[in-house]
């Protein structure tokens, strides 16, 4: 590369830097024409900058990292790290620019029932443009596609009227499907909408406006995305920095490392530890080139504090007079984006900003019907659906309402054993119930009471298929530890499900709910020092980790009754597996409907081999062995 040649790049990335950007995402079903329109925006503005852009070339292929294709990433700066902002999803980000505006867009691929890839696109884009083929107007995705837009926070919208060469340029088609969409999209808040009528295949008001629609008086989708006014504006927000991770490579160093999320900072500011509440000033705002005098949204540093506070990765830096809500419960919208439905009462991970805590979704108010908005009593969620839910937290987090803030009021959902993201959030709003309700001391406590019973309290915990033979076993158990006057309460699947649990049947959420409610149960039991014993079918890991979780370590033991199900079908005890047979007892464990073995239960019992009374002498004897009993 010549001197020359530098120099001309440096001015050009220089150049760039000045203009604003814009980011968009596309979004349409498949066959929309949206790779076609992406291509000719790519395509058609790369001729703006031809010298410039053989240059870039030429350095790319000595710099870059993509073999003969323009490294784009070296004007792109600061998008790799919203690459690792923990979603693992299919999105490719392209760049071009014009000599006005330069653009991000987040193309988002194939697999449209997936809307997944959408909403990561989404969740860091200022405009949507929805794509809709002129020859079949207004799809359920297309709402969906708005709607979805809507909730993760995009104000402005594009709708591209695309193909309209195939309906013979009409007016009345283009018409007809405007007046469709703004009938649905009026009740969705954004604050500019603009349709425009186009053909991505043949250049029609793509890049210039076309003679082919002389009734159309609006802008070509270009001039439009190169002045459309989407001023977000993060820089002028409360100030916050989620704390990435505390940086501490020696004792006289101590920064808090992460990307302020909103507002602006400098030395000698006054900010908030929002858990704690501790105020302290800003001594220094460190980075890789020196220390700055001031750091904006979006930046990427490391503050070192005037007093020695307790802050760790997750908690929040933010502005002592606007500070972000604390709290363990809050409303939210939620996007279920996995084919296993939502379970609510399930435990997840949920991850917002630098934290991750566990959470399950305490109360589903209503799902969204996406064609009429309208509310609709729903259990669970399916893939693609919206719900506005009630979480609640393993612990306290700091967050802002969504609409204030996306960063610090977006959260993704986790499932615990497969990692995978199973849903988006979009706080609404915190719920303060639980932070006025404190746990009550008392006097007696659960040692006391197991004192008096001569005993170590703790929950026997008998999962296995219907006709294992749970019950008898944990029958025989009761028996024999009362008989040595041991203090023990027997919570079993069908007794329960006369009274507490009546109104819950065998769908997976109902299932959820009802060992939620056991698991509750179980706790207390052992709290006034009773062995406990319980016999549920409990089919799913989750929920058994969840009541061991309830509880302390060494009180939760788990006993598989392990019974192949051809021997629980021949012993058949309460003639249910007949029922299954001749069709009139559906969702049946085992049959149809899941069972998930143990993996590391503390006791597992074959009852193939030996009489019940043998395997309760067993189960007797381990808990002699270690001193429960
Ligand atoms: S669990 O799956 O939610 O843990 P639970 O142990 O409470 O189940 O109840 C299981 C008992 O309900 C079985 O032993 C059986 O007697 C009865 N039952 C009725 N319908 C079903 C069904 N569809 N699946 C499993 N058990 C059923």
């Amino acid at each position: 590369m010549t001197v020359q040649d530098s120099k001309s790049l440096k001015e050009f990335l220089a150049a760039q830097e000045k203009k604003s950007l814009l980011r968009f995402l596309t979004c349409g079903s498949v066959d929309d024409g949206k790779s076609t329109l992406i291509g000719r925006l790519l395509y058609d503005t790369k001729l703006l900058f031809e010298d410039t852009l053989s240059a870039l070339e030429k350095d790319s292929k000595k710099f870059g990292t993509t073999g003969d294709d323009i490294d784009f990433a070296l004007l792109v700066d600061g998008l790799e790290a919203e690459r690792e902002q923990g979603i693992t999803i299919d999105v490719a980000y392209r760049f071009f620019a014009t000599d006005k505006r330069k653009f991000i867009v987040a193309d988002t691929p194939g697999h449209e029932q997936y809307t997944r890839n959408m909403a990561t696109g989404a969740s860091n884009s200022d405009l949507a443009v929805i794509l809709i083929d002129a020859r079949k107007g207004v799809l359920v995705q297309t709402r969906r596609h708005a709607y979805i837009a809507s909730l993760l926070g995009i104000r402005h919208i594009v709708l591209a009227v695309n193909k309209i060469d195939l309906v013979g340029y009409s007016q009345e088609v283009f018409d007809d499907i405007v007046a469709e969409f703004n009938a649905f999209a009026a009740k969705l808040g954004f604050l500019s909408q603009m349709a425009i009528p186009l053909s991505a295949r043949f250049g029609v008001n793509v890049m210039e406006k076309s003679s082919r629609t002389p009734w159309y008086k609006g802008p070509a989708l270009l001039s439009h995305l190169e002045t459309v006014d989407v001023d977000t504006a993060l820089a002028d927000k409360p100030f916050r920095l989620p704390v990435q991770w505390v940086n501490r490579p020696d004792l006289d160093f101590r920064g808090f490392s992460g990307t302020i999320a909103g507002g602006r900072v400098k030395p000698g500011d006054t900010v908030a530890v929002a858990k704690s509440g501790r105020l302290t000033k800003v001594a220094r705002i460190v980075t890789h080139d020196g220390d700055l005098p001031e750091a904006v949204a979006g930046d990427a540093v490391t503050l070192t504090l005037a007093d020695e506070v307790d802050i760790s990765r997750g908690d929040v830096l933010a502005a002592p007079d606007a500070r972000p809500a604390l709290s363990d419960q809050f409303a939210a919208h939620l996007l279920w984006m996995t084919d296993e439905a939502l379970l609510p009462g399930r435990q997840y991970l949920l991850k917002l900003g630098t934290a991750t805590v566990p959470a399950t979704v305490s109360g589903l108010k209503h799902k969204v019907d996406v064609n009429t908005l309208e509310h609709l009593a729903a259990k669970t969620l399916a893939l693609n659906e919206v719900g506005y839910c009630n979480f609640a937290l393993g612990q306290p987090l700091a967050f802002d309402p969504y609409r204030e803030n996306r960063d610090t009021g977006g959260f993704i959902l986790i499932d615990r054993f497969t990692n995978a993201t199973v849903g988006a959030g979009m706080i609404d709003f915190s719920l303060m119930r639980a932070t006025n309700v404190h746990w009550q001391a008392l006097d007696v406590n659960k040692q006391a009471r197991a004192a008096m019973k001569g005993q170590k309290p703790a929950v026997l915990w008998f999962t296995g298929l219907s006709g294992s033979g749970k019950s008898t076993i944990a029958n025989l158990v009761e028996k024999s530890l009362t008989a040595e006057g041991k203090h023990t309460y027997l919570l079993d699947g069908d007794n329960v499900r006369h009274g507490l649990n009546k109104d819950l049947g065998f769908t997976d959420a109902d299932r959820v709910e009802n060992i939620r409610r056991v698991g509750e149960t179980a706790k207390l039991f052992v709290d006034a020092g009773l062995i406990v014993l319980v016999s549920f079918i409990s089919p799913f890991r989750s929920e058994r980790r969840m009541a061991r979780d309830l509880l302390e370590s060494g009180e939760f033991i788990e006993v598989f009754v392990d019974t192949p199900l051809e021997i629980c079908m021949q012993r058949d005890p309460k003639g249910l597996y007949q029922k299954v047979r001749e069709g009139t007892l559906k969702n049946f464990t085992g049959i149809d409907s899941p069972y998930e073995p143990p993996e590391q239960a503390e006791l597992t019992v074959h009852t193939v081999q030996g009489e019940p009374e043998a395997h309760a002498m067993r189960i007797v004897a381990w808990l002699r062995e270690r001193g429960y009993v």
